[in-house]
């Protein structure tokens, strides 16, 4: 079957503006709030504290930066407060999601800390409860885990948090997807000890950058607050008692930030949208969109899919290029992937599991089972489809059906 190339390119996620944001950038610049303090910046804080069921947000430059003084916080708790040229995680092991974004386990090395993986739950694509379990008894040592939601389709991370209090062990939530998603009815970003949400460019609701701590402890906002600005001490000079950083939120991007929040159910509607359109359109085909686990409402930001075993033509992956042989009636992301780049569609393979990256090989991995790795299977199998917020369902039913002539 012969398509032409998408016009306009076909994009995996963009951000999608309103006209509320301008109004209070523009007010930044009259009032000339051109700087890391404004209305805007507490009003982020305001709202994501609001939205995600948390006390307490901290503004700031990026998720990264917020995990970052999560795991920070975390580890001063847990550990006591390093020498200065310390990090506060020296040696230990973490828990960490293994099929999610590097940003999510990237400041555990910051901090010195070994971050040790737990193996996806194949029927959540999330971390796996029954992996963590085992985590404990293989390291009992282990207090600190770091669990991401993936794509904004969230696993059971109340079950993550009841196995980390049984082992008094403390929970960072990776939420930086998963933004107004829910688990038993409750908020994602609600459920870490801390945790951290991203404004990032292609996320469910953007600042073009930007991220935000949550906690219900004021002592520890005050304590974010406080490093992200370069922790400066309450005196009348510069004063320093702890390591600083320049993480602080701009009320820029602040502005643009408060004006998406009023947007963020309607973006996730549109999401759902987009993902049911795919699941009715592959219904003939043999494979499966993401898993929506029981007691979760997912945000939907990004649809990906998995194709069934019996139907993978041969695909093989080195480090860094991948090949595949085509074969009538199978196919494979490598395939998917390339024939949607040739028309001028953006697709992207699965988070490559972080127990596979060269840098991380020699770091423990623990699956339900000796011998188990659902992340490897999803990784080989599945990759993530064009979930654009303001591609048309014409456009839409075009890359269903390049999906399925690739079959
Ligand atoms: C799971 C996950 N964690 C962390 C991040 C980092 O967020 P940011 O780009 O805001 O630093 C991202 C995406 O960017 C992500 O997808």
């Amino acid at each position: 079957m012969n398509f032409k190339a998408f016009e306009n390119k076909i994009w995996l996620a963009t951000p999608t503006m309103h006209g509320e944001e301008i109004k209070y950038v523009k007010k930044a610049y009259e009032t000339n709030w051109m700087s890391t303090v404004g209305e805007n910046v507490n009003e982020v804080e305001r709202i994501a504290a609001e939205k995600s069921e948390m006390k307490y947000g901290v503004a700031l430059s990026s998720c990264t930066a917020a995990l970052h003084l999560c795991v920070k916080i975390a580890g001063e708790r847990l550990y006591g407060k390093p020498a200065v040229s310390h990090g506060a995680l020296e040696g230990k092991r973490v828990f960490c999601s293994d099929m999610t974004f590097a940003a999510t386990l990237n400041p555990v090395v910051y901090e010195g800390g070994i971050p040790v993986f737990i193996d996806t739950e194949a029927d959540s694509w999330n971390m796996d409860p029954v992996a963590l379990e085992r985590a404990f008894k293989l390291y009992p040592d282990v207090k600190l885990v770091v669990s991401a939601e993936l794509y904004g389709f969230p696993g059971r991370i109340d079950l993550i948090k009841d196995i980390c209090e049984r082992h008094g062990a403390l929970l960072i939530e990776d939420a930086a997807e998963a933004m107004g998603a829910t688990v038993c009815g409750r908020q994602c970003g609600s459920f870490g000890d801390y945790s951290a949400i991203s404004y990032n460019g292609n996320k469910i609701i953007t600042g073009s950058s930007g991220g935000c701590l949550l906690t219900n402890d004021i002592d520890v906002a005050a304590k974010a607050r406080k490093w992200s600005t370069q922790s400066r001490e309450n005196a009348e000079w510069y004063q320093h008692e702890d390591v600083g950083y320049n993480y602080r939120m701009s009320n820029v991007v602040a502005g643009v930030v408060r004006g998406q929040y009023p947007h963020l159910e309607e973006h996730i509607a549109q999401k759902k949208e987009i993902y049911e359109r795919y699941r009715n359109g592959f219904k003939d085909l043999p494979v499966q969109m993401n898993p929506i686990t029981p007691d979760t409402e997912p945000n939907y930001w990004l649809s990906a899919m998995v194709i069934d075993r019996e139907y993978m033509c041969h695909q093989t992956r080195d480090e860094k290029t991948a090949s595949y042989v085509s074969e009538e009636g199978k196919s494979c992301p490598t395939e998917i992937l390339e024939r949607l780049a040739s028309l001028n569609a953006e697709g992207r393979p699965i988070w490559k599991p972080m127990h596979m990256q060269p840098i991380f090989r020699t770091h423990g991995f623990v699956s339900r089972e000796e011998g188990y790795d659902v992340g490897a299977d999803i990784f080989e199998r599945g990759l993530c489809l064009p979930s654009d917020n303001k591609m048309t369902s014409d456009d839409q039913d075009i890359i269903i059906d390049i999906i399925k002539s690739c079959f």
